[in-house]
């Protein structure tokens, strides 16, 4: 058999740091361990039922068994502007201001190949998502990273750019509530924001995948709420995170309507669109009752504060997310990321994320997903506090 190579675009995809964490974790409990595994961001309960019979009753539909329409049927990109305005107060055209995704990543990974040519500048958060780097990857364009630092509440300090790199930059990617620190934005933050891209000339790209997830009452704020950034940006939005819909691949981009356009051309070359009936179900998702999602919030919180105060107790300094479904824990004194990460895997059996796989300024911390019962947080605090580390009078 002969063996092809990839190319050299292929090559230069970063590696995936997560499979790295993925096999550690099945060692362990190859070795016969119950792993609680705080490792990864897959959301740990099921698409409520409404939303499952819509696409059971649409999947009947002989409509639903042809080719959809290129760029989505119109009752869906309609609900989603029904569903902007609703939440957030923003008013979009659902023609030209929405595109239709196979889910966010699709979407952030497409857009550098929709305005970048090789050698541009991307501003990228870092700490971050690790899949904004893979479509600059696939573009050949060139990653500056915005540190997030705790004295800053993890957002980027614009000023703190070199003007050089500024004045080059093309894209940026933001992220709130955040992957993986869990902090929030305000709207005073997009306003600046629009202000730095707008004397720029960036292209703002805010991915609101946790959208839906504020905690003690705070909504999650829109960048579409902030002045003009429809004329710099967009937004992703996936029904992922809000619905627990991950394994059912349908997001949308919302806001700039160049932006927009790319969006849809490059997937007219890629795809046809979302299997009809994905899309009507997404349609009840966003349209019937929000039952669903006050109570999955309330559940996080309820999570979040059983695993911090539980921590907090056990003499673990560490703070309580503003939302998203993750812990951003600071590592005690002596460790790396990555050997406390190894440490809490092999003698206490919890899986968390070393922070150094989302960019050097992760280090220092692990990331902590809030995706099992209370009754097994409440155990990983347990076992982590029978470490030596923390049973002693060594506390961090
Ligand atoms: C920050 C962030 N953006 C985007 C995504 C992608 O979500 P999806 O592709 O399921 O829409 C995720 C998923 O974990 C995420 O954490």
């Amino acid at each position: 058999m002969n063996e092809f190579s990839p190319s050299k675009i292929l090559k230069s995809l970063p590696t995936q740091f997560f499979a790295t964490l993925v096999s550690k974790v099945e060692k362990v409990k190859a070795e016969g361990h119950d792993v609680i595994n705080l490792g990864q961001g897959n959301p740990d309960q099921p698409t409520p039922p409404h939303i499952v019979k819509a696409l059971q009753e649409a999947a009947e539909k002989p409509v639903n068994h042809k080719y959809s329409p290129f760029r989505g049927f119109p009752y869906l990109k309609e609900a989603i502007a029904d569903f902007y305005k609703r939440e957030f107060g923003v008013s979009v055209d659902p023609n030209k201001e929405v595109a239709v995704l196979f889910g966010g990543k699709a979407g952030l990974v497409e857009i550098p190949q929709c305005i970048l040519d090789p050698g541009d500048v991307v501003l990228v958060p870092d700490p971050g998502y690790p899949d904004y780097w893979s479509g600059i990857a696939l573009a050949q364009a060139n990653m500056k990273m915005m540190p997030l630092k705790e004295e800053n509440r993890f957002l980027p300090d614009f000023n703190a750019l070199s003007p050089d790199v500024s004045e080059k930059a093309k894209l940026m990617f933001l992220n709130y509530p955040n992957n993986p620190t869990g902090a929030t934005a305000n709207v005073e933050f997009f306003h600046d924001t629009v202000t730095f891209a707008k004397q720029h000339n960036i292209c703002v790209v805010h991915d609101f995948a946790y959208g839906a997830i504020g905690f003690e009452g705070k909504k999650p704020v829109s960048f579409l709420q902030a002045e003009g950034a429809k004329d710099v940006g967009i937004e992703i939005y996936t029904l992922s995170k809000t619905y627990n819909m991950a394994g059912w691949r349908v997001a949308f981009a919302i806001g700039n309507r160049s932006i927009i356009e790319h969006i849809n051309l490059i997937q007219d070359h890629l795809y046809v669109s979302l299997f009809g009936a994905v899309q009507e179900a997404a349609c009840a998702a966003l349209l019937q009752s929000q039952d669903c999602v006050d109570k999955l919030v309330s559940m996080y919180e309820s999570r979040r504060n059983t695993f911090i105060n539980g921590l907090q107790e056990i003499g673990w300094d560490v703070d309580a997310p503003q939302g998203s479904f993750f812990a951003w824990l600071k590592v005690p004194y002596g460790y790396t990321s990555e050997s406390f990460a190894d440490l809490l895997l092999t003698k206490a059996h919890v899986a968390v994320a070393p922070g150094i796989g989302f960019g050097n300024n992760g280090e220092g911390f692990v990331r902590v997903g809030l995706l099992t019962s209370e009754e097994r947080l409440k155990e990983a605090v347990e076992r982590i506090s029978k470490l030596e580390l923390f049973s002693s009078s060594h506390k961090c």
